[in-house]
């Protein structure tokens, strides 16, 4: 649409007339709705590409097994995800180092759910509807100051029976500056403890991921379903899911995310109220309240017990890159001649 200003009034009439009877076909066929937000390509254009971890020493699999090793107890299993059978070859982003240096998170320090109905009424809501819809998450000072009070209603909060639980409330990490926000299921252990998310064993995979994309670690938002950590390790109950989705829904909106990547099935739950499995979901757009795109994909915590799953969430990312108009590493390239 910023072609729009060099067009003549009737002509501008006419495209924006063309663009929503489009956009309204493609609802009715996906049984969505809602407007969709125009597309900030100049925004995304000046992001930063910085594979750093891509082109580092590989560690043994002696090392890679110790990683597999030191992980937190496992989540319950995924009884919807895929025999590891039936995924392809898997990409080197399995390959890359375990730990990805950690950049200074400005957003980790200020600060890190929609869905099911929410049960009870809202505290305060932050209005973003002043915000400049062009700007993405902590980039913009006015975003970056509504997160920091969301998350300062979210340290104190009680509405669920989690809160009795945890030592931190887990908010978010990283600026979300490039539009590209992953949404998470719910604190573990290690994150309880520090107050960021996916800072244990899954997260240095998702990390992992996000440098095989060329993406900084620090550029990328990421969230979950829930603020708080279910204990050992459990999958967030519908109720806390309904409880805490309206944090989710403020902090998405003020964030003004492009494209979601929903990390899981309770994710995928929790953002789009869908039930499928997310093995039938997986890699397909859908429409966060009508308006922002997701991308559902397999959760970290299954990719570590199923390396096999990495080809279908490289694919997925690959798709998102796409949309986000970002170059798409050549991962035969980088992986250098077959020894075959
Ligand atoms: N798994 C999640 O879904 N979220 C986290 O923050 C960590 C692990």
């Amino acid at each position: 649409m910023e072609e729009l200003e060099t067009l003549s009034p009737e002509r501008e009439a006419l495209a924006i007339v063309r663009a929503l009877r489009a956009e309204l076909e493609r609802q009715l066929a996906s049984g969505s709705v809602g407007l969709p937000r125009a597309v900030r390509s100049a925004a995304v254009a000046e992001s930063a590409v910085a594979p750093p971890e891509f082109e580092a020493p590989r560690t043994s699999p002696v090392e890679r097994a110790a990683v597999v090793e030191r992980a937190a107890p496992p989540r319950p299993v995924y009884p919807t995800e895929p025999p590891a059978s039936e995924a392809p070859e898997y990409p080197a982003f399995a390959q890359a180092p375990a730990s990805a240096p950690h950049q200074p998170a400005a957003a980790a320090q200020s600060t890190a759910a929609r869905p099911v109905a929410a049960a009870r009424p809202e505290p305060a809501r932050a209005p973003a509807s002043d915000l400049d819809p062009t700007t993405y998450g902590l980039a913009d000072p006015k975003r970056q100051q509504r997160l920091e009070l969301l998350e300062s209603q979210v340290r104190g909060c009680t509405r669920c029976r989690l809160h009795e639980g945890r030592k931190t409330t887990v908010f978010s990490r990283g600026t979300g500056r490039l539009g590209l926000c992953f949404v998470g299921e719910g604190p573990g252990a290690e994150e309880d403890e520090q107050g960021q998310p996916f800072v244990g064993p899954a997260g240095q995979l998702l990390d992992r991921l996000v440098a095989t994309m060329g993406l900084l670690r620090d550029d990328i938002y990421v969230c979950n379903i829930v603020k708080c950590r279910p204990p050992g390790n459990r999958a967030p109950e519908p109720d806390e899911s309904a409880l805490c989705s309206g944090y989710l829904e403020q902090q998405l909106e003020l964030l003004n995310p492009e494209i979601i990547v929903a990390l899981g099935a309770t994710a995928v739950r929790g953002l789009l109220g869908i039930q499928e499995p997310i093995t039938r979901v997986r890699g397909s757009w859908r429409l966060y309240r009508g308006k922002v795109a997701v991308m559902p994909t397999f959760h970290p915590a299954y990719l570590l017990r199923t390396p096999s799953a990495k080809g279908p969430v490289w694919q997925d990312m690959v798709e998102v890159l796409k949309k986000l108009g970002r170059p798409v590493p050549d991962l035969k390239a980088a992986r250098g001649p077959s020894r075959d």
